[in-house]
């Protein structure tokens, strides 16, 4: 167990790899579906591999197994050899001849030990198909039968197994299934889905992933049964699904379809080339229409794998560009159905929150619903709780500017009473002071181009607060020494609480860039504590954290790792998972933490790739990226006798 590592992420979405016997698949990856005999096969394998970079495939080891012909090979010269291809391959288990004709002939005992024989890479145990419609008694046995057959392939294979996650629409039950499924399975895959797929039924798919994720081993690599449209794959993968399988090329190839990322186009109606892929390229799509049915198919599939394979490789490049949200959005303008999926996606943040990053590079609207990502309903009970600590606003505005006019804002009336000043934002209402934080300081929308308040001059501000002023306020002094004080306050109170706001902002000043006007640095005596980024979070430096020790209680934004990996650690090597042995559970990915020895020591700093809850589970690769260290680098010779892993993987 413990096949998969992951390397970077956006929120649950993953990149990463899952070792098999017959070489690495990088995640999110796409599983052409093959089938087991070439004569049904428009594409080899290997043809797939040379022509489309495909890596890994899954095929039926039911179809092989009830098929005389093909079970004598498979069973003589391996699945690799009769499928003439040494990548991965995964097996199904015949479930979905369940789905698709009502039974199947094969024992599961039978069907697993086929696949142990025949040499697959992931063996798939045979689950009870449940369909979106199951009542939930038939449901609920339905998975019983699935779990304990699970639990017996589990002793029965040594390899990678599969175990399928059902309980149809009950939520419940699919939470069940994901953590049961859990103690058994290298690969867990959510099952039961294709009428959904099939059907646009995106809504009930959503609910289905929501009910099912926190209960999925974040150690396991996830598969979905039957996403076989690339515009779904970005959907997919915003839920952690590593492991797409693909029938959907051929099928769709079969009645003519041609898959794009962007939809779907049936082939009868082109008159243009819409398509220069090298394969269209060579024949153009109104020629392949007139061309003989088998031509036909075979080139509408290749084109079809061509697209999937290109959407699947988006797909990674969002989760390493932290954009995954932008490209599912844009897909999901594909069709309503994927639309209606997406916004049911967004009604159940406390899925995504746990693993959702401190902040991203940029934040960029694509439609309405943007508005509503996790990113957002995180940032707006940040705002809600940094209001419930704070004194009632003596006065509240509503003012259109932004922090480069703070020299201009009074922070207090001529009575010495606190103005809280907020600003209307696509996002919502925000303190002025909370004006850079991600998502609202990088945020992109249409806003700013529709009703562009342009730059206007200090003194024009100045003018226009005069105007509307029933202030009592003195509007020629200049504030920004004390917009500085109560900022630095505010964003430390945003990071850890008001007290520790107050009694570090006590010792720490602010530095604003010159150029930008934005706060920069806190510090004091000439060493910064906290760099504040263009996500506008302060972020400790080791000097910061050593004072932060002092003010906050144990525990708290801590990651405490074991002693054989402190002089590794120490010196600024990353934090590997399975040295970690407590982490504070407010963490969240890519937040700042201290790094100390169990007994309290400061080690170091480090951004977390892993959340919390998922340190314990993935037991491989990297969990914390250390940026600034106690002790001088280690030498490299001193690496190798390292109790840590051998490279520094995943920290590429
Ligand atoms: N293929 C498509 N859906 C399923 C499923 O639910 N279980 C299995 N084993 N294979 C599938
Ligand atoms: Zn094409």
């Amino acid at each position: 167990m413990a096949a998969f590592e992951l390397l970077e992420r956006d929120g649950l979405a993953r990149r990463g790899r899952l070792e098999t016997p017959h070489g690495t698949i990088e995640t999110p990856a796409l599983l052409p579906v093959v089938h087991p005999d070439p004569a049904r096969q428009p594409l080899s394998p290997r043809e797939m591999r040379a022509r489309l970079g495909i890596r890994a495939v899954i095929t039926s080891s039911y179809i092989t197994w009830r098929t005389p012909p093909l079970r004598a090979t498979a069973e003589s010269r391996g699945i690799h050899g009769l499928l003439e291809f040494d990548g991965p391959v995964m097996t199904d288990s015949g479930a979905f001849q369940q789905h698709a004709y009502g039974s199947v002939e094969v024992g599961p005992d039978e069907i697993l030990a086929f696949q142990n024989t025949i040499g697959a890479d992931i063996g798939t145990v045979l689950d009870r198909f449940t369909e979106p419609e199951s009542e939930r008694d038939d449901a609920a046995s339905a998975l019983e039968t699935t779990l304990e057959r699970a639990r017996v392939a589990r002793s029965q294979r040594e390899g990678l197994l599969a175990v399928p996650v059902q309980g149809g629409r009950h939520e419940d039950l699919r939470l069940r299934s994901a953590e049961r499924a859990s103690e058994f399975a290298d690969v867990l895959a959510v099952g039961g889905v294709v009428p959904l797929l099939e059907q646009y039924r995106f809504p009930e798919l959503a609910r289905a992933l929501a009910a099912a994720r926190p209960g999925l081993n974040p150690g396991a690599a996830v598969h979905l049964f039957g996403t076989g449209h690339p515009m779904t794959f970005a959907f997919a993968a915003l839920w952690g699904v590593d492991l797409i399988d693909s029938s959907a090329y051929h099928k769709f190839a079969r009645r003519g379809s041609l898959l794009f990322a962007e939809g779907t186009v049936s082939i009868d109606g082109i008159r243009e080339d819409l398509c220069h892929c090298f394969l269209c390229a060579e024949l153009p799509l109104p020629e392949v229409a007139r061309r003989p049915v088998a031509e036909r198919e075979r080139r509408i599939a290749f084109h079809n794998l061509l697209t999937s394979v290109e959407e699947i490789g988006r797909v990674r490049q969002a989760i390493r560009d932290g954009t995954l949200w932008e490209l599912a959005e844009r897909r999901a303008t594909a069709h309503p159905a994927l639309r209606a999926g997406l916004a049911e996606a967004t009604r159940h943040p406390e899925v995504f929150l746990p693993t959702e990053p401190l902040s991203r590079r940029a934040f960029r609207e694509v439609m309405p619903d943007s508005r509503t990502r996790p990113a957002v309903a995180r940032f707006r009970r940040c705002v809600e709780e940094y209001g419930r600590d704070r004194p009632l606003p003596a006065r509240l505005h509503r003012v259109p500017l932004r922090p480069e006019y703070l020299a201009r804002i009074p922070t207090e009336d001529r009575g010495g009473r606190s103005i809280e000043w907020v600003c209307e934002t696509p996002l919502g209402t925000v303190p002025v002071e909370l004006l850079d934080l991600y998502p609202v300081g990088p945020y992109l929308g249409v806003d700013e181009f529709v009703d562009r308040p342009g730059h206007r001059p200090a003194s024009a501000v100045t003018a226009e607060l005069r105007e509307r002023s029933e202030l009592d306020a003195d509007l020629d002094r200049d504030w920004s020494e004390e917009w500085t004080r109560r900022q630095v306050r505010a964003l430390l109170s945003v990071a850890y609480g008001p007290e520790i706001a107050a009694a570090v902002g006590e010792e720490a000043r602010g530095a604003r860039s010159h150029r930008t006007g934005r706060l920069r640095t806190i510090g004091a005596d000439g060493n910064p504590w906290f760099v504040i980024g263009t996500d506008g979070f302060p972020r400790p430096t080791f000097h910061g954290a050593s004072r932060l020790l002092a003010f906050l209680p144990e525990g708290r934004s801590r990651v405490v790792v074991s002693y054989d990996a402190v002089p590794f650690v120490s010196r600024g090597r990353s934090v590997f998972s399975r040295f970690v042995t407590r982490a504070d559970p407010n963490l969240v990915p890519d937040e700042t933490a201290l790094l100390v020895d169990r007994a309290d020591t400061l080690l170091g700093v480090g951004r977390l790739l892993l959340a919390p809850h998922e340190m314990p589970r993935l037991r491989r690769g990297v969990a914390v990226r250390v940026t600034a260290h106690a002790k001088a680098p280690v030498p490299v010779d001193e690496v190798e006798e390292s109790p840590a892993e051998p490279s520094d993987r995943g920290s590429d």
